[in-house]
């Protein structure tokens, strides 16, 4: 077992945990939006950055969902420095997706009202890979991924044409935070005739009573709806 101390609190918890891991099984919140507990952990958002103080070191940020929980450390979740850095990171996304309800609740938490960066009002992708990492982790098909550098940053399949790999499961609409992937811009999804796919058309018509979604599909649903998902 590992023993550390977080917001004052002396914690136990078993090798191989993350902070944020740790920090969830004793009720300390901690705002995420790249993470899933169904996914390996990418530490794209820094939205969960941490406090981290060990011994004869400068205590320094780190991002609670990809640094493990180590012997001796002390924790700080809401000091002003965390504070400060996630109403950054907030600003940031705000300007990268203003017109998105889960960003703007998530300044609402955080108390950012102005943001000081010139604001896109039409995208809603703030490139937490959690499509790409489903499609890839969950669905095993790759047919996404992140293209272009910088600014031109964005989610596209290969070459930004039809992808024969997407089998039109929409994982990557289920997992996205803030609703950047609809189904018809699913790779591939708008040429599927139902006459190839029928599950694909099934996804469609998903809460009408029509579902005809394969059944691993419906699993991967429950899977990325799990009650630990609470942020
Ligand atoms: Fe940790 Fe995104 S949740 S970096």
């Amino acid at each position: 077992m590992i023993h550390l101390t977080i917001d004052n609190k002396p914690i136990e918890v078993p090798e191989g945990r993350t902070l944020l891991e740790a920090c969830r099984e004793h009720d300390i919140h901690i705002p995420t939006l790249c993470y899933h507990p169904a996914l390996e952990p990418y530490g794209a958002c820094r939205l969960c950055m941490v406090e981290l103080s060990q011994p004869g070191r400068t205590p320094r940020l780190v991002a609670s969902c990809v640094y493990p929980c180590e012997e001796g450390a002390v924790v700080k979740t809401k000091s002003e420095i965390v504070v400060r850095s996630r109403r950054m990171t907030t600003e940031l996304l705000l300007a990268s997706a203003y017109n998105t309800p889960e960003i703007q609740a998530l300044a609402e938490e955080l108390g950012v009202k102005e943001v000081r960066f010139k604001v896109d009002k039409e995208n809603a992708c703030v490139l937490c890979g959690l499509c790409v990492r489903a499609c890839q982790e969950i669905v095993g098909v790759s047919a996404i991924s992140v293209i272009e550098r910088g600014i031109a940053k964005k989610v596209a399949a290969p070459f930004e044409v039809q992808s024969s790999r997407c089998i039109g499961c929409g994982t990557c609409v289920l997992i996205c935070p803030t609703g950047a992937f609809q189904f018809e811009s699913v790779a591939g999804f708008q040429y599927a005739s139902p006459q190839e796919s029928a599950h694909r058309l099934g996804y469609y018509h998903l809460g009408s009573e029509l579902d005809l979604r394969p059944n691993f599909v419906k699993d991967i649903t429950g899977l990325l709806r799990t009650p630990s998902e609470e942020e």
